[in-house]
């Protein structure tokens, strides 16, 4: 079903578990794109021909069914980037640029690089302020890495021009209480984005129920091809925004004086897509829709919960091994971040790799996270719905094996 998972590393049978930086692609996406490339591949949105027409369609369709998938209320809604990242970049510089000197954003302790940087990028151009939730360890109140939300009432004040919260952690794994948060900071008229890079492969994302103001994601982390984002935005703040990007498609007319834009979405895609990449949201979404649990909506398979338990009590039964993300009272998804007491993670990371097992070592794009526990990296195993618990038995065993040789 997904045939790279029956590959090798170094001769050794695969177990990856590093899903949480990209996941590997079902049949179903891979054969789709391939037929893609050899029988509809035109560009979009421009010509007169069969292949282009077939190429927009599928290009429409998938724009179609992200709207489903995450209920957002309409087509214009929903537009194509390169990623997460250039999701996020889009909104901090086209909302922002009517921020002022003074002005606050509010980000969180948990966040990852591309949830951090743009803020800080608008805030230069504008003289505005990041602010950062702290998370319990930033406080000294405890090891657990989860936000301390209960500190956002004194934050949340009217200078604060936009709030960016983090679905889920790419490092602790903690599912954050994104819907709570929103109708705080809506009840002060703060404008809310949630990067759902993680949380869309887990969660049931209703972008209508949650409320948000912006939701962004990427294809290649929920099975799709790589090089493809999604912005969710409600239109009253897109049809506000001014274009991020000039180029092609994204223009009503053009003339040497003054150019006027095309309607929503396509405002904000412009030059060519990746028209392809992004139609293969179709199938990948079947796919993350057939992992989904019929009673909760999340997508996850039977076996997550005996993975998550084995993992934990595995990992805590070590009294050399500092996980990062202990979920107390909030849920966790199972991408465990840790350390091992005396040794380096990259070391680790290095040895599990000649024994079969892709995992993530280093920074993980979280450097201020990782550093406040004290780290200057970590390993990450993070598993998929696809994951069985027998890989969590073998990563625990190999894990086991690496801990020997470098003690
Ligand atoms: C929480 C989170 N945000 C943002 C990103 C960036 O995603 P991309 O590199 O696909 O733009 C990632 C990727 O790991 C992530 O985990």
């Amino acid at each position: 079903m997904v045939p790279a998972l029956s590959g090798k590393m170094n001769g050794e049978n695969l177990v990856y578990l590093d899903n949480a930086a990209t996941a590997q692609k079902p049949s179903q996406v891979l054969d789709f794109l391939c037929d893609a490339m050899v029988h509809s591949n035109a560009n979009v949105h421009r010509s007169m021909y069969e292949l282009s027409d077939k190429s927009t369609t599928l290009y429409e369709e998938a724009r179609e069914k992200v709207r489903a998938f995450i209920n957002a209320p309409g087509r214009e809604n929903i537009i194509f980037t390169s990623g997460t990242t250039a999701s996020i970049n889009l909104v901090a510089d086209t909302f922002c640029r009517r921020l002022e000197p003074g002005d606050e954003i509010l980000i969180e302790g948990d966040s990852h690089h591309s949830n951090i940087v743009p803020w800080q990028l608008a805030a230069e151009r504008n003289g505005a302020v990041v602010k950062v939730i702290p998370t319990d360890v930033m406080l000294g109140r405890g090891r657990s890495g989860r936000v301390a939300f209960e500190e956002l009432d004194s934050m949340l004040n009217p200078k604060v021009k936009i709030l960016a919260l983090t679905h889920i952690s790419n490092i602790t794994g903690i599912v954050n209480p994104v819907g709570e948060i929103i109708a705080k900071a809506h009840a002060m008229g703060i404008p809310v984005l949630v990067d759902g890079a993680q949380g869309i492969v887990h969660e049931k994302v209703d972008v209508q129920e949650m409320d948000c103001d912006f939701y962004a994601f990427s294809a290649h982390k929920i099975y799709g091809a790589t090089g493809v984002g999604i912005l969710y935005g409600k239109t009253e703040h897109l049809e506000k925004m001014p274009p991020y990007m000039g180029g092609g498609d994204m223009v009503d007319t053009v003339t040497y004086g003054k150019t006027t834009y095309a309607p929503l979405p396509l405002k904000f895609e412009a030059g060519t897509p990746n028209f392809t990449g992004a139609a293969s949201l179709t199938p990948a979404l079947e796919f993350a829709e057939y992992l989904r649990d019929g009673e909760t909506g999340r997508i996850l398979k039977e076996e997550e919960g005996r993975i998550m338990s084995y993992m934990t009590e595995t990992l805590a039964s070590d009294p050399d091994v500092e996980v990062y993300g202990t979920a107390e009272s909030l849920r966790k998804t199972p991408i465990f971040t840790f350390n091992i007491k005396g040794i380096n993670a990259g070391d680790l990371a290095q040895l599990l790799d000649k024994m079969g097992v892709a995992v993530r070592s280093g920074l993980m794009c979280a450097e201020p996270l990782i550093n406040s526990f004290g780290a200057n990296s970590a390993l990450r195993a993070s598993f998929a719905p696809y994951n069985t618990l027998e890989e969590a038995q073998i990563f625990v065993k190999c894990l086991q094996r690496a801990k020997n040789m470098l003690l």
